[in-house]
């Protein structure tokens, strides 16, 4: 009976099955059990500070919302969909335990702060857990590209050859990218860490509460300044999501990449038979199916974000029930963020790096012409003139089905003067990478002073 609910009172009809269904988020915010405790243990200890709850309740909610603790742990308590949510759940168990004192806990307070704090509470403990995958990610090709920092491969533009760069440099890039993220979600748990409990319904609440106390004791930085903007603001959750979601586009570039790389058209790389499958009908199949994953998990990470987004968008202040939507797309982003990070950090180690094939693909598709360009320029052919010669020589070498540093005398002076045999037999993509040797640059040389740098900040992290 809807009379029965802890908000009955003004209700005489039951609630419709279907109703109490589609209402209920128990199924989704049930995980946030323990923050909900927490919540209300602060909550309960403040009222008492305040001389708002008798020692006695006190005691008693708080002896019995731990052994409520202890029921789900162990997996006794039953949750009710009639009882909607988390929230009401916990609440109706403990009055269920301990009779009155159960009853006064929601005194100066309305599930619209307590869910708002529980969020920003479980959200807290799960960017943590996330930054702390990303630290892990980041030790793991940290160690590849010290272990590859020689291994030249070739860099691709439109997915051309380019230039010869180092494997190291390649996957130093990926640390870069998921240094900015980790950096995202500190910068979106800074913003994040108030608290606004106490904000109650929307307005505040009629008693002579201690706002800094239970900020305090649930480790937030202090409470929410406006009680109206702490129970409607849900930009904490899209700043988050908006982190998950660009750390999954960067997952899914290199999840990407590790897929073509597999593949026996570019044959860089195999990937361990432990983070494979095969196929059910070709026996010869060997697919690398975990970077494909990561990379269609991050279309429902992002998607995730737009969801949200829209749920928020053009909400009238404060409180409205779209916003119970929230958990459901962040829960699921980070969870699959977090596998995402996961799953990459322990499949790359065991990674077998064809180093061979990699190089002779760094050593075809005249990968060293704009060094050959740059050699000219040192001779004291401008430069825009001396890409003109090179270009030139490449048309030649793709009639003539060779390589540049495989034109003799005759070839070259046939192109232009100012080109020497001499320059085109210097080439060599060791040389190549190697000269590139200023910050930023792929020379082996750079790598490792990059590795080393990053071994220290991440040390510190
Ligand atoms: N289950 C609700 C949610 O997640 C809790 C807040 C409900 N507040 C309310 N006034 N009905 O948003």
């Amino acid at each position: 009976m809807a009379k029965d609910k802890l908000w009955g009172g003004r209700f005489s009809e039951a609630t419709d099955a279907m109703v109490e269904a589609f209402n209920a988020s128990v199924d989704v915010d049930s995980r946030m059990y323990a923050e909900d405790i927490e919540g209300s243990k602060v909550h309960a200890r403040m009222l008492a500070h305040c001389g708002l709850l008798s020692e006695a309740d006190l005691e008693a909610i708080e002896r019995g919302l731990e052994e409520i603790r202890q029921e789900i742990e162990q997996g006794t308590f039953t949750f009710s969909v009639a009882l909607e949510d988390v929230h009401m759940n916990i609440e109706a168990r403990l009055t269920e335990k301990i009779g009155d004192a159960g009853k006064r806990l929601h005194t100066a307070r309305s599930r619209n702060d307590q869910v708002a704090t529980d969020v920003r509470l479980y959200l807290r403990r799960r960017s943590d857990a996330l930054l702390a995958a990303l630290r892990r990610l980041e030790r793991v090709l940290v160690d590849l590209a010290e272990k590859y920092a020689d291994t030249i491969m070739p860099g691709f533009t439109h997915l051309q050859t380019a230039q010869p760069v180092t494997l190291g440099h390649h996957l130093l890039a990926y640390v870069e990218m998921f240094d900015r993220d980790a950096g995202r979600f500190l910068d979106a748990r800074s913003r994040m860490n108030r608290c606004p409990l106490g904000s109650a319904a929307l307005a505040g609440t009629t008693f002579q509460i201690d706002r800094e106390m239970t900020a305090r004791e649930l480790g937030f930085d202090g409470p929410c300044r406006n009680s109206l903007d702490a129970v409607s603001d849900r930009d904490f959750i899209l700043e988050l999501q908006g982190a998950a979601a660009i750390t999954a586009m960067h997952l899914s570039r290199l999840s990407e990449e590790l897929v073509l790389w597999m593949s026996a058209q570019f044959g860089f790389i195999e990937l361990p038979d432990a983070f494979c499958t095969g196929s059910s009908i070709m026996p010869q199949k060997k697919n690398p199916d975990m970077p494909e994953l990561v990379r269609g998990k991050s279309g429902r990470i992002i998607g995730g974000l737009v969801s949200t987004l829209v749920t928020m968008k053009s909400l009238p202040l404060a409180y409205n029930k779209d916003m119970q939507e929230d958990k459901v797309a962040v829960f699921d982003a980070l969870d699959q963020l977090e596998a995402c990070l996961t799953i990459t950090a322990a499949m790359l180690p065991g990674m077998r790096v064809h180093t061979e094939r990699m190089r002779k693909a760094a050593a075809s598709g005249f990968s060293t012409a704009t060094d050959l360009a740059d050699t000219l320029v040192r001779a004291g052919v401008p430069f825009r003139e001396a890409h003109e010669i090179v270009g030139k020589s490449v048309a030649w070498c793709i009639k003539h089905g060779i390589e540049l540093h495989e034109m003799d005398e005759a070839a070259c002076r046939g192109i232009d003067a100012r080109l020497s045999v001499d320059m085109v037999r210097r080439l060599s993509v060791e040389d190549c990478v190697a000269s590139r040797d200023h910050i930023g640059g792929t020379a082996p040389a750079q790598v490792r002073r990059q590795v080393a740098w990053w071994k220290e900040r991440l040390n510190e992290a």
